[in-house]
């Protein structure tokens, strides 16, 4: 069916029903709308009337792939639903001619030919990958986010994706859990920054009514809630946590994300306190509805209503959506649970239409907004596809983001940077030199793994006429993992047949250049491991290197916080590189070079080893603190490893070095609705420019409730020049000093607080003092 035509039927349906009702009020069903605009209301309200209960139903179904590959609809179910106009969205099928085709044939089999919302997994960019987001979280460079986001969203509404499923704000604390690539690492304040961000980016809206334009992709907040809170980092396990913890830790990158305008949410797969997430009203109705009024559309998971049988929360798919539908649910993500019992439901009156008038007027509007009645093949421009997809801005902006996301862990002697004119010979090493697929990491939906930069492609093209000389033996391989057992493959463990060669190698040079870390399916969804050090026997090969004497810079690649204790002990440097997308090897040897300083800073903890894990910065205190200049029996302590982590949150190292001075504060008394202002002098101190992220923590020191040892409550990124100096200000308010006190009400209690200007979050060098007044 041609867009015209489209739009006649359409339109004729909408202006028919407005006539014949003439008020705006009168309405089928009465919802808290996202836009508030009473004219889409009506429109909303005018579709429902037309449809029948199983087309309803129908648009609250959401399919995986392609119905219709061979350019009609197939006779398989999903074809038959489409007949039906029973299918309101699908996922992960991509490219502006492909989903015109689909739409196409939903248009001319459905009775009332609404559009197929599109949507995808565009987690760290379409086409152009950027690092994985947990990489260019820390980058602490809010725009540099809200960027990449946007050009994700560009190429991806330019292939006919109206509806992302990102970003993901899961508090996470586990390096063990596959998924902490996925978010923005453990802290709740900047984790909702981030969140915000993001959603900034992929939805570029100042308003609802800019969902319109043809490149604002609508943003779908995942996963709602606790998911990172998995019992033992293992993906899916159950989340048990007070409410307490729920408010102070896992909900606030949410309700940031609501205060930004996302329009959807997605469900979590795990039980919390007892209740699958996807069932639980508590969660959906009260607290995100009722409490946050959050206005927009809810999908589940991936086949979480199905997964509530095996739960042990229903005992059949007829129950689960029962569960789902009355928690508040709008959109069944492969279950087919509301599209095979919703009716049944109805019939028994078990359910309420009402309840599905509700959840589809949900889906039509944000259909509406998105301007598919307008024009259902508004995202679908092979065109623009053509021209901004992989556009050299998108590569130069996905460079700049991975240079901005590397951290430099360890420098020793000032190896790095590795200068150009300097005469080295380099032995390069390890299974990442030459290593493509990886790059991307995980969740590169479309990021073509063939077209990342390799390290090796990186550095000759960086050294290319230069006075340092490469050699190179891969020395091992990784480990793979059997897709069949999903376990790491018994058939594939690396050997140490090219050690030797490597060691070789290693011996003729001046420096011996490292690169390692995991295969990019070791992280990610359903990739959890209990073992966090280096897979394979990339520590032996390390070890055997060492022998030779030679300085060791090991560069990593990798999806998670990684237990280096043998490494940080014995390697002269350590680049922590992740997954750093499309311009990888580019990105990398920038750094190596000294082309770019680094000035990342990590955001998940780097723990010594598992035993540690769940370790954070913003710990509390507990009644016997362990304190390292007395050690005594019976404090908070292990006894084979002390409690620090091996990198903390927040630390990361520059090729030049900062120092911290002057802290002042305004007063050392804050009234009540006032506020006080702290500031310290930051100075360039080493030999060339770079930036520094300067941290504010927070300590509470007595409460109702007892308080972390500190809290992140701001920070700036700043650039310095050689010998420049600059005052770093922040200001404190009620607001950031509030908190849950004991009968959770959402206050700043009077009383003493510690305050640090700070590098890192083991930095207590530059502290302060206020008392805020009753
Ligand atoms: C399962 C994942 O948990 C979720 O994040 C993703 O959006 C869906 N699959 C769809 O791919």
């Amino acid at each position: 069916m041609s867009k015209s035509h489209f739009l006649i039927v359409i339109g004729l349906l909408v202006s028919l029903m407005a006539c014949t009702n003439g008020s705006h009020t009168n309405k089928v069903t009465q919802w808290k709308s996202y836009s508030g605009d009473p004219d889409i209301e009506h429109k909303v309200d005018s579709v429902l009337r037309l449809m029948t209960l199983d087309e309803k139903i129908g648009q609250m179904n959401q399919y995986s792939g392609n119905f219709a590959a061979t350019g009609e609809v197939n006779d398989n179910k999903s074809g038959e639903y489409l007949k039906k106009g029973m299918i309101g969205s699908t996922f992960n099928t991509f490219g502006a001619d492909h989903i015109r085709m689909l739409q196409e044939q939903n248009l001319k089999y459905s009775r009332l030919k609404i559009p197929i919302l599109f949507a995808a997994d565009v987690i760290h960019g379409l086409e152009t990958t950027f690092p994985i987001p947990l990489a260019e979280a820390c980058s602490w460079d809010l725009d540099l986010m809200e960027k990449s986001a946007r050009i994700a969203a560009e190429e991806a509404t330019a292939s006919g994706i109206a509806w992302n499923f990102a970003p993901m704000v899961d508090i996470a604390r586990d390096p063990r859990w596959g998924r902490v690539m996925e978010g923005a690492g453990e802290d709740v304040y900047y984790g909702s920054l981030v969140a915000r961000a993001r959603v900034r980016g992929f939805q570029g809206i100042n308003s609802y009514k800019d969902f319109a334009k043809p490149n604002t992709l609508m943003a779908c907040t995942k996963h709602f809630v606790a998911y990172g809170a998995a019992q033992a980092g293992r993906d899916y396990h159950s989340v048990d946590i007070s409410n307490r913890t729920l408010y102070e830790t896992y909900l606030p990158p949410f309700k940031a994300t609501v205060d930004e305008g996302v329009a959807s949410f997605m469900t979590a797969f795990n039980d919390l306190n007892g209740v699958p997430c996807t069932g639980n009203k508590y969660i959906f109705t009260d607290i995100l509805r009722d409490a946050w009024g959050f206005g927009g559309m809810v999908v589940t998971d991936y086949t979480a209503i199905t997964e509530m049988i095996d739960h042990g929360y229903a005992a059949n798919l007829k129950q689960a959506a029962k569960l789902s539908i009355d928690a508040g649910i709008d959109m069944d993500m492969i279950s087919e649970g509301f599209v095979t019992y919703l009716k049944e439901l109805v019939k028994e009156g078990k359910v309420s239409e009402k309840q599905i008038d509700v959840a589809v007027a949900r889906i039509l509007e944000m259909k509406f907004l998105l301007g598919l009645f307008d024009d259902p093949y508004r995202y679908c421009n092979a065109e623009r596809q053509k021209e901004v997809v992989m556009h050299p801005d998108h590569l130069k902006a996905a460079r700049e983001g991975a240079q901005r996301s590397i951290v430099l862990l360890k420098n020793d002697n000032n190896i790095l940077p590795l200068k150009k004119d300097i005469v080295k010979r380099v032995a390069l090493i390890g299974p990442f030199v030459e290593e493509r697929e990886s790059l991307n990491g995980e969740w590169a939906i479309k990021g073509d793994r063939n077209k990342s930069v390799t390290l090796m492609e990186g550095l000759r093209e960086k050294y290319a006429n230069s006075a340092v000389k490469f050699t190179y033996a891969q020395g091992t391989t990784l480990p793979a993992i059997d897709n069949a057992t999903r376990h790491i493959s018994e058939t594939q463990i690396p050997d140490k047949s090219g050690f030797a060669n490597a060691v070789g190698l290693a011996k003729k040079s001046d420096i011996i250049l490292v690169a390692m870390g995991e295969k990019f399916h070791w992280s990610g969804e359903a990739a959890c491991r209990t073992d966090i050090t280096l897979p394979g026997n990339q520590r032996e090969l390390l070890k055997e290197l060492k022998k030779t004497g030679k300085p060791i810079v090991l560069v990593l690649f990798n999806g998670r916080p990684l237990d280096l204790s043998w490494e940080s002990e014995n390697v002269d440097v350590i680049v922590e590189a992740w997954y750093p997308g499309t311009m990888s090897g580019l990105a990398v040897a920038d750094v190596l070079a000294g082309d770019y300083n680094p000035s990342a800073k990590l955001v998940l903890t780097f723990p010594r080893n598992v035993g540690q894990i769940p370790i954070f910065y913003n710990t509390k205190n507990t009644g016997r603190p362990f304190d390292e200049n007395s050690p005594k029996d019976y404090k908070s302590s292990y006894i084979d490893s002390p409690n620090s982590p091996l990198f903390p949150f927040g630390y990361g190292l520059s090729y030049t070095t900062f120092e911290y001075s002057n802290p002042t504060i305004s007063s050392v008394e804050m009234a009540r609705g006032g506020n006080v202002i702290v500031s310290a002098d930051v100075t360039n101190t080493g030999e060339v420019a770079g930036e520094e992220v300067v941290q504010l923590y927070i300590h509470d020191k007595v409460g109702s409730v007892t308080r972390p040892v500190k809290e992140l409550k701001g920070f700036k990124k700043i650039h310095l020049e050689k010998g420049e100096t600059k005052t770093v200000e922040f200001t404190i308010d009620e607001d950031l000093l509030s908190m849950y006190d004991i009968d959770m009400n959402w206050l700043a209690e009077s009383g003493d607080f510690e305050v640090w200007i700070a590098t890192s979050s083991s930095d207590e060098s530059n502290h302060l003092e206020f008392t805020l007044l009753d």
